[in-house]
């Protein structure tokens, strides 16, 4: 039998929100369930590659095969998404919170100082980083997640983020924490829209595309 097409490639996944702490209880974080991530890792893997995914807080098993690394923030995020290359392919489906709070040692105390205000600071952009590394992986992938304009949004981000294929979901129904998912692949040559499916499927025909590309 013909050995899976990933055979030798090592594949970089992020998946999952990311928490940003306020102060030692509380944090802000983007709505990600990490299915469809997790989904993506699980598909790599099973066309043969050495998957790791970088995973912000879920509560999801993880899948066979592949060697998950846990984070919390989107700077440990970046942090272990560097430690994890080089990479053949990247997949960055985590939803990153774009600011982090000026977070306060101590849990902040109701009353007497009035409601208190967060200062925010902009987190670094991993997608865009990697983008532009001299460890770039061959075929980088980013998400966007729209619920309006999806394509001209995503067309969009491609040119700004530097990746090869953006992954747009329209995010408008209840795609969030569900089990299917409706996607555009948006590359240079144009876009393919897909039938709305269940994430595991979605999965395994991007991981069918990666390796196509890839042969
Ligand atoms: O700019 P936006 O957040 O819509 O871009 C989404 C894409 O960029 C996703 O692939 C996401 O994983 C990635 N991203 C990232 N680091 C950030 C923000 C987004 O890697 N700080």
């Amino acid at each position: 039998e013909a050995r899976p097409p990933l055979t030798g490639k090592h594949a970089l996944v992020t998946a999952g929100p990311t928490h940003e702490p306020i102060d030692p209880v509380r944090y802000i974080a983007n709505r990600s369930s990490g299915k469809q991530g997790y989904a993506i890792a699980a598909a790599l893997a099973a066309l043969g590659a050495r998957v790791t995914l970088v995973s912000g807080p879920v509560a999801l098993a993880t899948p066979p095969g592949v060697t998950r690394i846990d984070v919390e923030t989107a700077r440990e995020m970046a942090a272990a998404v560097e430690t994890a290359l080089p990479a053949d392919i990247a997949v960055m489906v985590a939803a990153v919170a774009d600011w982090r709070v000026e977070a306060a040692g101590q849990k902040i105390k109701k009353g007497a100082a009035g409601t208190p205000a967060l200062t925010l600071v902009e987190n670094p952009d991993i997608l865009a980083t990697l983008a532009a590394s001299p460890r770039r992986p061959t075929l980088l992938i980013g998400f966007a997640a729209e619920t309006e304009h999806v394509a001209d949004h995503a067309q969009a981000k491609l040119a700004r983020k530097g990746c090869d294929w953006i992954v747009a979901n329209d995010v408008s129904g209840d795609v969030m924490g569900g089990d299917t998912n409706s996607v555009r692949i948006v590359t240079r040559d144009g876009i393919e829209e897909w039938p709305a499916a269940a994430k595991a499927d979605v999965a395994a025909r991007l991981a069918r595309r990666i390796a196509d590309a890839l042969a």
